[in-house]
């Protein structure tokens, strides 16, 4: 370590610009160091995130042209690494070290639609906490997460990565995970530098094709994309990454009105913008011009570092020679690159994340796989309870059936390159560990699908999808372990590469080989409970409609199987609630809770059919599973809404509270949920927008008054513009346990 880093002072909170020791450096170094300061670099060997991996990533550290690395672990190779870059370089700059934990490090939680559906903040925090600690005892400083596009297109494989299709949730979430990464103290060797992304807009790739085009108003994107990212930046995130697709016409890297127009002068984002993989060259593809021509567009919109792509290494000087960029455009990147690595604390100790004695202690401890199983049993949907079949009884004999049933290999989810599948637990492996008492006969009963293209596709990790041939044998053998059981549990849905990234879909029903099997095992005559794993909402309406129990577990994580059965006896009573809307059918999206109202409304969303009003001649307007649904082993009821007074000015917070009781006879964790409409507005306003919600335990036969409070923040819109504007008026208040319940209202006015 050169002594240089000796000297700077211990430092306990995040940096304000300037600081004095990263102005020093910046006075020490030649431009070609600064612009290796902006490139970021994946030496591969893991797995990789992307189309292209880095080569001569030694070489190039050590020649003072690299700013930082990722898709590398593990404490001893990184220290390696970060030796290169102190000890092998002029200015001994230790190096970034990224990766994207998404949804945990090796102890995976739910994916991030998953785990968002318990609706606990509290929860989601200790979740990145748990990630921080595993992620920083293997090395890694920096993560690449969280993911907060919202998502309102299922098609869409990367839902499965965020909260859903709300930005009043997925804000909350945002903050909820900024905190979990970064805690108070990012020099605190068990926390990391969080990246929210993708900046801007990135879930409404048209057509939910994934890196494709979004176009759409300023005020949809104020109002409905751009809250979470927001809420990322005021909880102090330290980076932001650029999205892949244009925004106004101009991809995001190098859009300016993005980047710094609103990131920087109207947010106040202090920290610095790291490209996507590539993204900045895949501007040429979006039809901008060379590498040198998008390069220089980038940093001069306010992008500070090029991932994998090397446009910046390879074409800045050029452009500062011809006039497109200028020297203080890239001093001021590298500035905010080495104050990421001040508040890191590297430049006090570059090897401050690799205590080689720390990934035994901290990585898959039980303490983290116990919040796992935790996370995902509170994440887990109930759907629907025929006949009341659920919680299932020890005393009953089971047929475990499905392609899920017992495929550690689709635990995880998406996004796990930290991840080993071999750590996951099946369901069949949970009851074994979980109710070893219980008889369970487990059959496969079907394959994912026996689309052979599809299974390629889906394979590209490994094996997610194996398709036995023996289709008619399997079938049947699940039927004759349903007829000798007392309750069927079948375990359907998606392998987990059929969502994330680069992974849409434009047919979301279960596939067929899984309807035959479900047929089947009605003709069994035994009740069914499906279990559903997705990573996204599905077009079920056939399925829904059949008498059986349903639980949504979205992909659950290492622990999905205990945590299941932990559901499925009611140790854990199910509190998940839906955060996106599942459509009738593809033809149907988007469809989502905040949609505008039209100027020829149907009455009863469209059922029945009437002509010239805005409905569809084969489906309702809502959708089949609303946003906010989630059922529960008891009751509750909500009685006595009050709002405090009739009347207020903008600035004052109206307070909302209503009664909530559990009627049941077991104890159960509820979802209030409080929607607002505003009813008259200078531009057209949402059908009603999530603008509250709690999540309260009550123990049977108790009843706890919930009260809501609402602010400008609640209250007011934007206008395209980006202003911000409370308009007086009337408003409505719907308190209910999902986005369709209109039962207990009140209203206010605003002065
Ligand atoms: C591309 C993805 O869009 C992004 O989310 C991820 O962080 C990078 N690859 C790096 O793996």
């Amino acid at each position: 370590m050169k002594t240089f880093f000796f000297l700077l002072l211990p430092f306990l909170t995040l940096a304000q610009n300037p600081i004095p020791e990263v102005e020093a450096l910046l006075t020490r170094m030649t431009l070609d160091e600064k612009i290796g300061q902006l490139n970021l670099l994946t030496p591969g060997g893991g797995v990789a995130t992307g189309a292209v991996v880095s080569e001569n990533v030694a070489q190039k550290i050590k020649a003072g042209q690299v700013g930082g690395l990722f898709g590398i672990y593990g404490p001893d190779k990184i220290r390696r690494a970060q030796e290169y870059a102190v000890n092998d370089t002029r200015l001994g700059i230790p190096l970034l070290i990224g990766a994207d934990v998404i949804h945990g490090y090796k102890t995976t939680f739910p994916v991030p639609l998953g785990l968002a559906s318990s609706w606990d903040t509290a929860l989601v925090a200790r979740t990145a906490r748990v990630a921080a600690v595993e992620s920083t005892a293997d090395g890694i400083n920096w993560n690449f997460s969280p993911m907060v596009d919202v998502a309102r297109d299922p098609r869409w494989g990367r839902i499965a990565e965020g909260a859903g299709e709300d930005p009043y949730l997925g804000s909350a979430i945002a903050r909820a995970m900024v905190r979990g990464y970064q805690g108070n103290d990012l020099t605190d060797p068990t926390t990391m530098m969080a990246t929210v992304k993708h900046m801007a807009a990135y879930g409404a790739s048209e057509a939910g094709r994934d890196y494709h085009t979004v176009d759409m108003s300023r005020v949809r994107l104020h109002n409905e994309y751009l809250p979470p990212y927001r809420a990322a930046v005021e909880a102090g995130v330290g980076c932001v990454m650029s999205s892949f697709n244009d925004v106004d016409g101009i991809p995001a890297s190098a859009n300016r009105w993005l980047l710094t127009d609103l990131l920087r002068e109207q947010w106040g984002f202090g920290g610095f913008v790291v490209s996507d993989y590539t993204s900045i060259n895949e501007m040429i593809n979006h039809g901008l011009g060379d590498l040198k021509t998008v390069s220089a567009r980038a940093l001069a919109a306010g992008l500070d570092m090029d991932m994998v792509g090397e446009g910046f290494l390879t074409t800045l000087k050029t452009s500062l020679a011809e006039g497109t960029v200028t020297e203080a455009q890239v001093t001021e990147a590298a500035r905010r690159v080495l104050t990421a690595k001040w508040q890191l604390g590297l430049f006090d100790d570059p090897y401050r994340y690799n205590d080689t004695t720390r990934p035994a202690r901290d990585i898959l401890n039980a303490e983290h796989r116990a919040l796992s199983r935790e996370a995902a049993a509170a994440s887990m949907v109930l759907l629907k309870n025929e006949a009341g079949i659920l919680p299932l009884r020890p005393e009953q004999r089971i047929a475990l059936v499905g392609p899920l049933a017992d495929s550690r290999n689709n635990m995880l989810g998406t996004w796990v390159p930290t991840g080993d599948v071999t750590q996951g637990v099946s369901v069949l492996e949970g009851f074994k560990r979980v109710m070893p008492d219980v008889q369970v006969t487990y059959a496969k009963g079907a394959n994912i699908t026996n689309d052979t293209m599809l299974a390629k596709s889906a394979n590209v990790f490994g094996p997610r999808v194996e398709i036995d041939p023996r289709i008619p044998l399997i079938r049947d053998q699940a039927l004759m372990a349903a007829q000798e059981a007392d309750v069927v549990v079948a375990v359907l849905g998606e392998a987990s590469e059929f969502t994330g990234e680069a992974s849409s879909r434009t047919d979301l029903d279960l596939p067929e080989s899984q309807k035959q099997l479900l047929r089947t095992l009605m003709n069994s005559g035994k009740p069914v409970v499906v279990v559903l794993m997705s990573g996204r909402p599905m077009t079920i309406a056939d399925e829904f409609d059949l008498p059986v129990s349903m639980i949504w577990t979205g992909h659950p994580g290492v622990e999905a199987g205990p945590a299941l059965v932990d559901v499925l006896y009611g140790t854990v009573n199910p509190s998940g609630h839906l955060t996106a809307s599942w459509p009738h059918n593809v033809g149907q999206i988007p469809v989502y809770h905040a949609m505008k109202r039209t100027g020829r409304p149907a009455p009863n969303q469209g059922v029945p059919f009437q002509k010239f009003v805005s409905n569809y001649l084969d489906v309702p307007n809502t959708p089949l599973i609303p946003f906010g649904t989630g059922g529960s082993y008891t009751t509750f009821t909500y009685a006595n809404p009050t709002v405090e007074k009739t009347t207020y000015t903008a600035d004052e917070t109206v307070r909302v509270s209503i009664d909530v009781t559990n009627t049941g006879n077991r104890a159960g964790a509820d979802v209030v949920q409080l929607y607002l409409r505003d009813e008259v507005r200078s531009i057209t306003p949402p059908i009603k927008e999530l603008r509250g919600f709690q999540k309260i335990e009550l123990a049977s036969g108790a009843t706890q008054r919930v009260t809501f409070e609402l602010t400008r923040a609640e209250l007011g819109f934007y206008h395209g513009d980006g202003s911000f504007v409370v308009e007086p008026g009337k408003f409505t208040v719907f308190i209910g346990e999902d986005a369709t319940d209109e039962r207990h209202t009140v209203e206010f006015l605003v002065k």
